[in-house]
């Protein structure tokens, strides 16, 4: 295939090569003079294991095309991918001047060309970007007749190990239209990589961060404890080896759903144990405070969800910590009961809560928690007394879930369980999340 790749950075300059050894016809885009004049020599601009060895030289003199703007680029080729840089500004905001140029070069260069053209944005972009601000610039004055398709492919790669990341992908996602022609991505991808999981446009520029932000979180999480366990003797390497032997929660997709906070016997206690280790030796705990802090958070979120709301009454199908188990030792929803509660003076309104559970959980909280809230014997009786009605670790069945679709209230899912279609379609549902 004839191929533009913008931006010789490391990313560019690897897609490069590995596409030119695969034998498609690579125009490079490059603004920087010195990155220019060196892929015209047959050398890439950056070093990567591997790289200067994958495509002998004098190859890339030849077939290497090497341009300084965009439209020779756009004309002589079918598919253009941008790999420019999205740097931070001063402030932490993402820079997108780079990628919105190139869009705008590349838009400059359809207007003239007849055949039709593809753009796959590797790029890392914040989730809408694309849709809210880049392919309306790639279509301006262009006929809806042009076949210009946009999609976002996030680009996963390691420095240090890329070109072995290029050909064996750990995940290959495809953000795009329903019609986009898959056919013609699988045509660039190395043979035994076909299988490109399609996606939104926005779930597909979401991944990168969400990706990125936990291999930084498992990170900062091992160093973190291990400065802290450290101090008491531990020898950490072996204790993370053991740690990750477990793949049934450890490292695994467990306690990986966006739902509520957690709460519990275990969880909050052993965090505020670590945290407390660490104070005696001195050792700052940034990472473990913050676990804390995002999960009052959660429960101060939920609490200003509910008033936003307005309600004059809200009802609970759950009071435990979790499903399935009568435990409610530091539940998040008791926590969010007491929130509400205290919160009610200064909001200068009283809600009125109303709870149900299984009865061994209801038989520890009544009468404990004075008038704090009322106990509704019946999943009916909840639905009937509260204006909002909050989906908590309770299970409810499809009988429930239709009378709250046809009492027609507001309800909040926390989303401990998986709610049936009907109640997600249901236009007065709110997930949590
Ligand atoms: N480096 C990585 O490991 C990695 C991995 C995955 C994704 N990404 C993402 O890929 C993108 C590129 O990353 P990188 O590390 O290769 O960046 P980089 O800074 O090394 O390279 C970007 C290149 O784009 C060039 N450029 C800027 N504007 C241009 C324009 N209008 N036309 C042509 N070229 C232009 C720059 O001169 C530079 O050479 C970023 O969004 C990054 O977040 C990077």
């Amino acid at each position: 295939m004839k191929i533009s790749i913008f931006g010789m950075g490391y990313v560019g300059s690897v897609t490069a090569a590995c596409l030119l050894k695969e034998g498609h016809s690579i125009v490079a885009v490059e603004i920087v003079e010195d990155k220019v004049d060196k892929l015209r020599r047959g050398e890439w601009p950056i070093f990567e294991k591997g790289l200067d060895d994958l495509v002998p030289r004098e190859i890339i003199v030849k077939d290497l095309k090497v341009e300084t703007d965009a439209m020779e680029a756009v004309l002589k080729t079918e598919i253009s991918i941008i790999c420019v840089g999205t740097p931070n500004l001063p402030d932490g905001n993402v820079d997108i001047t780079y990628v919105s140029k190139t869009v705008e070069e590349i838009n400059r260069a359809l207007v003239r060309k007849k055949a039709d053209h593809m753009i796959l944005i590797r790029s890392t972009v914040p989730p809408g970007t694309t849709e809210s601000i880049l392919s309306p610039i790639l279509h301006r004055d262009i006929g809806k007749d042009k076949g210009l398709t946009v999609g976002f492919y996030p680009e996963f790669l390691r420095e240090g190990s890329a070109i072995k990341d290029f050909f064996e992908p750990s995940l290959n996602v495809l953000g795009c239209d329903r019609d986009f022609p898959i056919e013609v991505v699988n045509k660039l991808l190395p043979d035994g990589i076909k299988d490109v999981r399609m996606t939104s446009i926005k779930t597909a520029e979401s991944i990168k961060y969400a990706n990125n932000s936990f291999h930084a979180l498992k990170i900062a999480f091992a160093n973190e404890l291990a400065s802290i366990c450290s101090q008491y003797g531990v020898n950490m390497e072996e204790t993370m080896d053991i740690f990750c032997q477990d793949t049934t929660l450890n490292i695994s997709p467990y306690y990986l759903r966006p739902g509520f906070a957690f709460g519990g016997s275990c969880l909050p206690k052993e965090i505020r144990g670590i945290i407390s280790m660490a104070k005696d030796k001195k050792v700052e705990s940034a990472l473990f405070e913050g676990i804390l802090k995002s999960n009052d958070n959660m429960v101060e979120r939920f609490v200003s969800f509910v008033y936003r709301m307005n309600p004059s009454s809200i009802g609970y199908f759950g009071i435990t910590f979790k499903p399935e188990t009568d435990d409610i030792r530091e539940s998040p929803v008791l926590r969010a009961i007491e929130v509400l509660l205290s919160k009610s003076t200064s909001y200068s309104k009283v809600i009125d809560q109303i709870v149900f559970d299984n009865d061994k959980a209801i038989s520890k909280v009544r009468g404990k928690f004075g008038d704090g809230f009322r106990i509704a014997d019946t999943p009916e009786e909840l639905l009937l007394s509260s204006d909002v009605i909050v989906l908590g670790p309770h299970r409810i069945d499809r009988a429930v879930e239709s009378k709250i679709i046809s009492c027609g209230k507001p309800v909040i899912d926390l989303k401990w369980h998986r709610v049936g279609e009907n109640l997600s379609r249901y236009p007065n549902y709110h997930s949590f999340h």
